[in-house]
C-alpha cells in the first residue's frame, strides 16, 4: 500500500522539493494551501496534474481547518513545514508569527490525537538553527543550549518543546529536524542568498544598479534545500523518534556569498570600508555595486551559525556534503542569470509588439 503524507507549507521552497521527493517514492502527497488574491503556486505548478498530488485549503492559525484536513486525509506521515519563516518580518508581526510557528504546531499535534491517529501518524516538525540564536557554542549540535534571539526563534522554540512534550506524554512518533539555512533556485527573494544571486544577475545584465544589504559579516552554514528534504524523510523512517541537526558543517559570511555570486555572474568585487560604510566595488569599472543599508539590520541578529551534522551522518546515513557551497552558489546564479535573460527577452518582445501595434503593422 502506498503511504500517505500530508505536507503543510507545500507551496514553499521546502514543500515543493519534499513533494517531488515523496511522489518519486510512490507516496500519495496531500498539501495544504492558503487562499490568496494572487497565485502563489509557482513552485508546485508542475505537480498539479499528478494524480497522486492533492491540495486542500487550511491555515495553521485555524484549528478547524487543520482538524478537518487531518481527519479527511488520515496521513501516515505529516511534515509540518508551514511557517511565517522570515526572521526580520517576525519583528514586525510577532503575534502572528507566534500564532503560526508556535501554537500552529500544537494545533497539528492535538488534531492528530483528537482524530485517533496518535499511534499511526508520524510527525516531522521543521525546527531551526535559529534556536541557537545568540550562540553559546560553535559548532552547534543536538546538545548545544538554545538561546533564541528573535520573535521567530522564540515561537519555533515553543514548537520544538511541544513536539518533545507530546512525544514523552503520549508516546507519539514526533520529531524535530533542527535545520540550518538551506537555499536553492526556489528560495524566497527576500532571504539574503536569493536577494544576492538575483541582484548579481540583474546588475550583470544591466537591469539594476546597486544592491543594498545589512550585516555583511553574519556567518551561516548554508546547504542545498533539495538535499535537506531527504533528511526530513529519513528522520521519520528512523526506528526511534529523535531530533537531528541538519547542516553541512561549513560556515561562510554574507560577504563571501556575495563575492562568489558576483564572480559567477562575471563581476569581480573588492571590498572597502567597515561596518555601515563597507562597499563592494567592481574591480574592472570602479563602480560601487554593493552598499550597506541599516534598513536591513535587525534589532537582534544571529551572526554565528555553524552546524555539526555528525549524528545525522552516523545514524541516518545522510551525506551533508552532497552539494558544496560553491556548487550551491553556482546553481542559484545560473538559474537567476537565465531568469533575468528571459525577462529581458520578454520585455523586448513586448516593446516591439507595442511599436508594431502603434504603427498599425499588426492589428
Ligand atoms: P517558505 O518558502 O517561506 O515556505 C513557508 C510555507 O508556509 C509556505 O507554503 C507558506 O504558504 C506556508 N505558510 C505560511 N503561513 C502559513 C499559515 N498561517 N498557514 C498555513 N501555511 C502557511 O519556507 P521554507 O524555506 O520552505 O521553510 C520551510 C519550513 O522550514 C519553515 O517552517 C521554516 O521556518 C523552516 N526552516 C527553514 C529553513 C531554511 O533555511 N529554509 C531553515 C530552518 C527551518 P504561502 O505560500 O501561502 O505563503
Ligand atoms: N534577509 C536579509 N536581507 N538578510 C540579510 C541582509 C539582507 O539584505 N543583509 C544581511 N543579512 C543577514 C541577516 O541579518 C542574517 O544574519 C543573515 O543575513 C541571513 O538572513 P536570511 O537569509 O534572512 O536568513 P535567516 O538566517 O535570518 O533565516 C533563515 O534561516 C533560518 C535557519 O537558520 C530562514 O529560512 C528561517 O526560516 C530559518 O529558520
Amino acid at each position: 500500500m502506498a503511504k500517505t503524507a500530508l505536507i503543510t507549507g507545500v507551496t514553499g521552497q521546502d514543500g515543493s522539493y519534499l513533494s517531488e521527493f515523496l511522489l518519486e517514492k510512490g507516496y500519495q502527497v496531500h498539501g495544504t494551501i492558503r487562499r490568496s488574491s494572487v497565485d502563489f503556486r509557482e513552485r508546485i505548478a508542475h505537480l498539479e496534474d499528478n494524480p497522486a498530488f492533492h491540495l486542500h485549503y487550511a491555515d495553521l492559525s485555524d484549528s478547524l481547518s487543520i482538524m478537518q484536513v487531518i481527519a479527511k486525509v488520515r496521513p501516515d506521515e505529516i511534515y509540518n513545514l508551514a511557517a511565517q519563516s522570515h526572521v526580520q518580518v517576525s519583528f514586525d508581526c510577532p503575534e502572528y508569527t507566534a500564532q503560526v510557528d508556535a501554537t500552529g504546531v500544537l494545533r497539528i499535534l492535538e488534531a492528530v490525537r483528537q482524530c485517533g491517529l496518535a499511534d499511526k501518524c508520524r510527525i516531522y516538525q521543521a525546527s531551526t538553527s535559529e534556536l541557537y540564536g545568540k550562540v553559546e557554542q560553535v559548532p552547534q549540535n543536538e546538545e548545544t543550549p538554545f538561546h533564541p534571539y528573535s520573535p521567530y526563534a522564540v515561537a519555533k522554540l515553543y514548537g520544538f518543546w511541544i513536539v518533545r512534550e507530546y512525544r514523552e506524554a503520549y508516546n507519539m512518533f514526533c520529531c524535530s529536524g533542527i535545520l540550518f539555512n538551506h537555499e536553492s533556485e526556489r528560495r524566497g527573494e527576500t532571504f539574503v542568498t536569493r536577494k544576492i544571486t538575483l541582484a548579481a544577475a540583474r546588475i550583470a545584465q544591466g537591469k539594476q544598479d546597486k544592491l543594498y544589504l545589512g550585516n555583511l559579516s553574519s556567518m551561516r552554514d548554508w546547504g542545498y534545500a533539495r538535499d535537506y528534504v531527504e533528511c526530513m524523510w529519513l528522520i521519520l523512517q528512523n526506528e526511534k523518534p529523535e531530533d537531528f541537526v541538519i547542516a553541512t558543517g561549513e560556515q561562510h559570511s554574507v560577504r563571501d556569498f556575495a563575492t562568489l555570486a558576483f564572480r559567477y555572474a562575471g563581476i569581480e568585487l573588492r571590498w572597502e570600508g567597515e561596518g555601515a560604510d563597507e562597499k563592494g566595488i567592481d574591480v574592472k569599472t570602479g563602480k560601487v555595486l554593493v552598499e550597506v543599508s541599516p534598513d536591513f539590520y535587525r534589532p537582534t541578529d544571529v551572526v554565528n551559525l555553524w552546524g555539526d551534522p555528525s549524528k545525522a551522518r552516523r545514524e541516518l546515513g545522510w551525506n551533508p556534503q552532497k552539494t558544496s557551497f560553491e556548487q550551491l552558489v553556482r546553481l542559484m546564479v545560473d538559474s537567476d542569470m537565465e531568469k533575468v535573460a528571459i525577462e529581458r527577452a520578454d520585455e523586448h518582445i513586448k516593446r516591439n509588439l507595442v511599436e508594431y501595434l502603434e504603427k498599425g503593422i499588426v492589428k
